[in-house]
């Protein structure tokens, strides 16, 4: 029997013989590294973008501030809607209306503006994950929010906005910050600062000044010890419906072990930051699922 030379032939049988080399020989591992490799840039290329625009436009060096994209947005809706009992359209008005407040973006701008650190501020207004917190004070109606590490304002400014709208609502609350750094928290002023008070000098000696509190968010120290210290001080003053956010649950598990001991429930929501080159961050959310659903319920 003669062999078919014909020129499907031969091509089949190459493409065959190029298929085993590569899929089944030590040689073919090797062929296909600069293929994994394009494959594995493909996720990262995009963010190398961002960073060179963000190098050329922005002023920011820590704390940096993006939007989150609308999916992001929309899990987050969900997260607060499972945890508060809220349904996900009420949730998601809470998220638009700290964005589209337009007091709150003149006022942080102006701010920015005059302010000392107007060369490593930026004047647009991102809130990313905050806007998750805004929220949880909007549905909550917490009389006592605090928040440690304030550092410019922008969460403190978005706290008190909540809670000002609370108070028209019939619902008042008052805000604390606390910062070890005398220089924080020059986004907060009146009318925001009629409802919130910074509390200067170490946060584990600041706590101790508030009897009780009913929205807890841990921003300052990020080290695990530190962040654990705060818990353990805030724990007896919690209100029984109480909430911690988290903000470095991205890094560790010291809420979500917190909770388990507490017998409180825990989740974590990762934020996806639109068109910036930072990875992103998380709120982690230590909260009380039997009375959650029973206020819901009600
Ligand atoms: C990540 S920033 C806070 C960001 C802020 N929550 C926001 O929404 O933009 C951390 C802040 O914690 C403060 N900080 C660090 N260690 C602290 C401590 N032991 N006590 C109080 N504040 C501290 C820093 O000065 C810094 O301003």
């Amino acid at each position: 029997m003669t062999e078919d030379l014909s020129g499907p032939n031969i091509m089949a049988s190459l493409k065959k013989t190029v298929k085993h080399v590569v899929l089944q020989t030590p040689c073919g591992r090797i062929l296909l590294m600069p293929f994994r490799l394009s494959k594995a840039l493909s996720y990262y290329a995009p963010k190398l973008k961002y960073m060179l625009r963000w190098t050329l436009s922005s002023r920011e060096v820590t704390n940096f501030t993006y939007h989150i994209t609308r999916a992001n947005q929309e899990y987050l809706a969900h997260t607060v809607s499972v945890i508060t009992g809220v349904p996900y359209s009420g949730a998601m008005s809470y998220l638009n209306e700290i964005q589209e407040d337009d007091d709150v973006r003149r006022h942080i701008a102006e701010r920015v503006r005059r302010g000392p650190e107007r060369h490593v501020s930026d004047e647009g207004v991102r809130f990313g994950r905050r806007i998750g917190w805004y929220a949880f004070v909007r549905i909550v109606k917490p009389r006592v929010v605090v928040e440690t590490g304030v550092d410019k304002g922008h969460g403190a400014v978005l706290l008190c906005a909540a809670l000002m709208r609370n108070e028209a609502e019939g619902f008042p609350g008052r805000y604390y910050g606390t910062d070890i750094n005398l220089d924080a928290g020059f986004l907060l002023s009146e009318p925001y600062s009629s409802v919130g008070t910074i509390l200067y000098g170490d946060s584990i000696c600041s706590l101790q000044s508030i009897p009780n509190i009913d929205l807890f968010i841990n921003d300052s120290d990020h080290s695990a010890q530190y962040e654990r210290r705060e818990y353990e001080t805030i724990a007896p003053k919690l209100s029984p419906r109480g909430i911690i956010l988290g903000d470095n649950c991205h890094c560790n598990d010291v809420l979500a072990n917190f909770s388990v001991e507490r017998h409180r429930q825990f989740i974590f929501f990762r934020e996806e930051p639109q068109d910036h080159w930072y990875p992103g961050g998380g709120i982690g959310i230590s909260f009380v699922r039997e009375l959650h659903s029973q206020s819901s319920a009600a």
